[in-house]
This record gives C-alpha cells, sequence and structure tokens, in this order.
C-alpha cells in the first residue's frame, strides 16, 4: 500500500489548518510525510476556490501531474477541500488521471478512501450537500466535522497554533464562494476548544489563533446559555502556558462592545483585529450584501480607537467589483487614507461561479482599470504602513521569537543568526539573536521599519543573559 505523503496547500488558514489535521490522520494511519511529489506515492492537493487564479494554480499543478501519473500509474492523485466541494466531478472530467476528490466536510474519511484506492476500488468522490439541497440540519450534517488531534511535529511552528472555533459562513456576501463550499455556520462546543486549547498549550504552545470565517459571530447554546466569542475568550485566558489568544476573521456588524471590552481587559488577548471593509462606498457594499454602511464601519473604528486604544486593526479590499465607479474607488481610497490600517490585502474582483453577483451582476470593470486601482490602493495602504511603523522606532516591544529567518536558517547555527517573531499587535520583528531564543517571549528595540516589517536589536543584557543560561544548561 502507498504510504508516502505529499500535500500541496493554498487558501487560507483554514486550509492550512485542515491540511495539518488530514497529515496528523494520515500519519496515524502510517504514512510518511516527504518533501516533493516526486518522492511520493500519494499526493494531495488542497485547493481554494475565492479567485479564480487559486484554481488556476490548482489546474496548472494537476497539468504537471498527468505526466508523473503516466510514468508512475500507481502513484495516487487526490484534490481536496474548497476546489473539490466546488467542482466535485467536473474535476474528473478536466483531469481524469485525478483518483480522488474530497470535500472539506469530508476529510476526515481521507485514510478510509486511500485504503479503498489502494484496494483497486478505483476513483472516489465524497462531498458535502450543496446549500439548496436540503433542510438546514441535514446539510449541516453533511459538513462533518473531523477530529482535531494535534501534533506539534506538524504544526508550522511549535510555538504557534490555529484552532477552528467554528466551520463555514452564512453571510453570503454576493461575490464569496465561502458559504457554499464551507457550508452552513456552525459553533464547536467550548468545552471542546477550551480541552483542544489545554492540550496544545500543555504541549509547548505559547500562542493560538482561533480561526473562523466570521469567528466574531461565533455562539454555542449550552445548558440554556449562549457562549458568544468574548465569554470564550475569558474561558481560555487562564490556561497554563499560554501567552497569547488571536482571533481571525471578523465581521464589522459583530465587533461588540462585550468583545472589544474582552480584547482591553485580557492582558494574553492580542489586540490585533482582522476587520474587512471590501469598499468605502455605500452603493458597492449593498451590491456585495455586506449589511452595513460605511458610515457604520467607520462608528466601528471609532469605538475600537475609544476602547482598545493601539489596537492594530487591518482589512480586506476588494477592487472593480461589478459597477464600482471612480467615485465609488475614490470613497475607498478615502476609507484606507483615514482609517490608518496596520495592513490591508487587496483583491481585485474575480467572478465566482454560482454566486449572486456571478449570475446578476455584470463584471463591467476593466482589468486594467482593477489593475490601477489594486496597485494606487496598495500603493496608498504601504505607505500608511510604513509611516506608522516609523513611529515604532526607538521602542522596545515584546516580541514571541517564532525562529530564524529565513535568511538566518542559511546562516551558521553557532553564534547570533537572524530570528523573526512578532508583537503583540502581529507585526513582524526581525533582529539577531541566538537560535535557541525561539519560543520565547523577549524585549526588542525597534531601530528600523519598513511598511512590513520591524527591524531590531535585543538589548545587551537579553543577549549575555541568554549566553549566560546557555552556558549554565538553563535553556532548550
Ligand atoms: N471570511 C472572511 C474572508 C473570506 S475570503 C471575510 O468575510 O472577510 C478572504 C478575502 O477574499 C475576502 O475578505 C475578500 O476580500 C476576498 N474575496 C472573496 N471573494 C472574492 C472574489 N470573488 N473576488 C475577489 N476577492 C474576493
Ligand atoms: Fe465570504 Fe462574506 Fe462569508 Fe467572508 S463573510 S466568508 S466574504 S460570504
Ligand atoms: Fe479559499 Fe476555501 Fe479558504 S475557498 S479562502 S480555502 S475557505
Amino acid at each position: 500500500m502507498s504510504k508516502r505523503l505529499y500535500i500541496y496547500t493554498v487558501g487560507c488558514q483554514m486550509n492550512v489548518l485542515d491540511s495539518e489535521l488530514v497529515t496528523a490522520g494520515l500519519v496515524r494511519a502510517g504514512y510518511e510525510v516527504v518533501d516533493s511529489p516526486r518522492k511520493a506515492d500519494t499526493i494531495l492537493l488542497n485547493t481554494c476556490s475565492v479567485r479564480q487564479h487559486a484554481e488556476d494554480k490548482i489546474y496548472s499543478a494537476l497539468g504537471r501531474l498527468k505526466h508523473v501519473k503516466e510514468h508512475h500509474p500507481h502513484k495516487i492523485i487526490g484534490v481536496l477541500g474548497c476546489m473539490a466541494q466546488k467542482d466535485q466531478e467536473t474535476i474528473f472530467k478536466r483531469a481524469p488521471h485525478v483518483d480522488l476528490v474530497v470535500g472539506p466536510g469530508q476529510l476526515g474519511q481521507l485514510p478510509d478512501l486511500l485504503g479503498r484506492i489502494a484496494a483497486g476500488a478505483g476513483p472516489q468522490i465524497e462531498v458535502s450537500l450543496d446549500r439548496t439541497a436540503g433542510s438546514r440540519s441535514l446539510v449541516q450534517m453533511s459538513f462533518a466535522r473531523f477530529d482535531p488531534e494535534r501534533k506539534t511535529s506538524l504544526r508550522p511552528g511549535p510555538h504557534q497554533a490555529m484552532v477552528r472555533v467554528m466551520f463555514g459562513c452564512d453571510k453570503f456576501c454576493t461575490y464569496c464562494v465561502v458559504p457554499s463550499v464551507r457550508g452552513p455556520e456552525q459553533g464547536r462546543p467550548p468545552e471542546e476548544i477550551e480541552e483542544e486549547v489545554r492540550g496544545l498549550a500543555g504541549d509547548g504552545c505559547l500562542e493560538v489563533t482561533l480561526l473562523g470565517q466570521t469567528v466574531n459571530s461565533y455562539k454555542h447554546a449550552s445548558g440554556g446559555r449562549t457562549v458568544r466569542l468574548s465569554d470564550l475568550l475569558y474561558r481560555l485566558h487562564d490556561t497554563p502556558g499560554l501567552a497569547r489568544i488571536k482571533f481571525v476573521t471578523n465581521f464589522p456588524r459583530h465587533m461588540t462592545d462585550d468583545l472589544l471590552q474582552a480584547v482591553r481587559d485580557l492582558p494574553k488577548c492580542s489586540p490585533y483585529l482582522h476587520i474587512p471593509a471590501q469598499s468605502g462606498s455605500n452603493p458597492v457594499l449593498r451590491r456585495m450584501k455586506r449589511g452595513y454602511t460605511v458610515e457604520e464601519y467607520r462608528e466601528m473604528l471609532a469605538r475600537i480607537r475609544q476602547t482598545v486604544p493601539g489596537a492594530a486593526v487591518t482589512s480586506d479590499f476588494i477592487v472593480g467589483f461589478c459597477g464600482e465607479t471612480e467615485e465609488d474607488f475614490r470613497q475607498t481610497v478615502e476609507l484606507v487614507r483615514e482609517s490608518r490600517f496596520k495592513n490591508s490585502f487587496i483583491f481585485k474582483y474575480s467572478p465566482r461561479p454560482g454566486t449572486k453577483a456571478a449570475e446578476l451582476l455584470p463584471d463591467d470593470v476593466p482589468e486594467e482599470v482593477k489593475r490601477r486601482r489594486n496597485h494606487d490602493l496598495l500603493a496608498l495602504q504601504n505607505r500608511i504602513s510604513e509611516e506608522d511603523n516609523r513611529l515604532l522606532v526607538g521602542r522596545t516591544m515584546e516580541v514571541l521569537v517564532e525562529g530564524p529567518s529565513k535568511a538566518g536558517r542559511k546562516q551558521a547555527s553557532s553564534g547570533p543568526v537572524q530570528l523573526t517573531g512578532r508583537t503583540v499587535c502581529d507585526r513582524i520583528v526581525v533582529f539577531d539573536g541566538p537560535s535557541a531564543m525561539a519560543g520565547r517571549v523577549l524585549p526588542v528595540r525597534i531601530v528600523q521599519a519598513s511598511a512590513t516589517t520591524l527591524f531590531g536589536e535585543m538589548s545587551p543584557s537579553q543577549t549575555s543573559r541568554s549566553s549566560s543560561a546557555r552556558s549554565m544548561g538553563l535553556l532548550r
């Protein structure tokens, strides 16, 4: 039976987490993880459908794998995740060398499905019901949850972990494929989340990031009481060993005062809030069906600035959405100019088959106009990010050290190397220090700043303390 696994992941943090869990499940079933498709006999692609570009990447990877399959017919090729749910049987038609198509709600069945293929049962497909295919509970059940077994060695870093608090999305923004590929919104029971976080912290994890498509609408009714995200933060806060809690992604309309007060009052809770605005124009927000006006978004920002001064707010924007005029775009520019987001992700609108926008609204902004708006908005955001980062020069900030940076990994391991870490506001800091500092929270003095990165120095006392601690064998 095939036992060497290669997994390639695109898409959001939810997908990165799914790949980690899938890998853990297959390692438990006897698989070994390898670092290239060449060495593998099971090749899995965990896919994203949010924009055309993400799908194109997968179909071209599948094109390359066609030759691999011709030369090595025993290799199993599987397509997992959001594109599997969206395209279903079409994937076999476009890429007949694919053996396996598995939606995000069926990932728990992977070991069995791979076993069936290896036993000669032929191509396998498992996906969830379409959202209109039955009652809410029936559709919900078809998006099955799967075993959150966590293994330190499989996490992207031993000191940080993502924890899913909810599945799916019920917002149905008109441009977005997520509600149909990830299914109905379902909050996980708080006890299950607490247990997972306790296990992770006990295993050396310092920081957890709670994940949900609209994480701040998290709720779970149990024992006649509804647990909301703010309650969950209180319940997780005192987990022994845990240093930081983050949560993404927030929906503007659910940024309630109880949540902001929890962020203000809980010292381990990161004052970093990702709250995509998508546009600064009311007619565009209405066509996107976002459910708020730009005035309401501004009012929410003012409440954040008042309740959690110094919070780092970040956003996403879509430019060139159906019918977006120069005046609409100018209003988005204005919102970015005055909001001083820590950073923003900016995307060109990409029509998604099956969504309301793709069905009902013409994609009428020319590609070159989308490109120019994307470029201009990004240039403005970068200028703001750099200006605000520069204000931090001279300050000493607490940094959770993730480990050697890309450059640091190439340096000799004896002596200081370039390390990378994050402030509590999710700003990236690089500085030189001993690699044994990974997994510690240290004060670092910021000496230089760019739009995306702060450059720092460890205080001399920290450096000497760490080297004497190391010589005494006190450090891991
Ligand atoms: N649940 C999150 C993120 C969803 S996808 C939220 O509600 O914000 C991440 C980002 O992709 C979105 O914030 C949006 O800016 C972008 N996006 C989603 N669908 C898109 C589309 N069809 N074209 C371009 N960008 C899109
Ligand atoms: Fe998509 Fe809107 Fe749900 Fe975010 S809130 S995942 S943009 S439908
Ligand atoms: Fe993409 Fe699915 Fe995430 S469509 S953005 S991987 S939820």
